[in-house]
């Protein structure tokens, strides 16, 4: 489908809309300066196995440089600014009747832009808990000082003396319940669903799209490539140029 006719269709649909979920990856992030994951020459796994960092075994391995990579991490999310797409987002929040936004993605973005809740379905670089006993850390999260990649010793959990890991969803582990639940159930009952900035490669979180197309939600897929997981409906652009576009168009 034409692109300028997709984008005039979808702004048919959020105007009639009941329910709309947006579920964003890293590719909303991108313009913020926050490497995707999967990008060739800037990913953020092109300098490391995702094996070697985002695994719990791997943080038994090598707790220092799996503390040290999300510091890391949380120093460029630190830097960043939320761009125009996360600033879309609020608005269209603000002008619809009803919006659930889900990201994949672990910086604070779509909250520092404004948007009031957000599912986080692999967690937060915001927050840290106890490898062992799960409490959340309190302490404070300090931004790294080291140079980039540098291996840094995690803090200690000041009830059973454990150490605290990143507060994300590492390969092989399951999901916060609550928040899949709630995504889940949002992904089925939506009448429109806008997917931005994602490959679609992860599951269960690239399951949402496809839940909304199956219960006959108008599902569009934003993203800078048409990717093997969206369907007919792609509004092929950087989230920047297309999600301002249909906030506009709706006030
Ligand atoms: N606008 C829209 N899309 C973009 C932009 C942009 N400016 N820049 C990049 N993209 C697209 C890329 O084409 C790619 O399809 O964003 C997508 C990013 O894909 P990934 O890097 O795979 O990130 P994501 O889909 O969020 O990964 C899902 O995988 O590694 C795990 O837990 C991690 O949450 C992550 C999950």
């Amino acid at each position: 489908m034409n692109s300028e006719v997709l984008f005039a269709n979808t702004v048919e649909r959020l105007q009639a809309s009941r329910h709309v979920v947006i579920f964003t990856g890293a590719g909303i992030s991108a313009e913020s300066g926050i490497a995707t994951f999967r990008d060739h020459l800037t990913g953020l796994w092109s300098r490391y196995d995702q094996q070697q960092l985002a695994t719990s075994a791997a943080f038994v391995r090598d707790p220092g440089l799996v503390w040290g990579w999300y510091s890391w991490r949380r120093k460029l999310v630190g830097k960043a600014q939320p761009n125009d797409a996360h600033l879309a987002v609020v608005k269209l929040t603000q002008c619809l009747p009803r919006v659930t936004v889900i990201t994949q993605n672990v910086d604070d973005l779509h909250e520092r832009a404004g948007c009031k809740e957000v599912i986080h379905l692999h967690g937060n670089l915001a927050s840290a808990r106890c490898f062992e006993c799960n409490r959340p850390y309190l302490g404070s999260l300090p931004v790294s000082t080291e140079p980039d990649g540098a291996r840094q010793e995690p803090p200690y959990c000041s009830h059973c003396d454990g150490r605290i890991r990143p507060d994300v969803v590492w390969f092989g582990e399951t999901l916060p319940e609550e928040g899949m639940m709630r995504a889940f159930a949002a992904a089925c009952d939506c009448d429109v669903l806008l997917s931005i900035g994602t490959s679609g490669s992860v599951y269960p979180a690239a399951r949402i799209p496809k839940l909304a197309t199956e219960q006959g939600a108008w599902a569009v897929h934003i993203n800078i490539e048409p990717t093997e997981a969206s369907s007919d409906k792609v509004l092929v652009g950087p989230a920047s140029l297309w999600l301002p576009r249909l906030a506009e168009a709706l006030v």
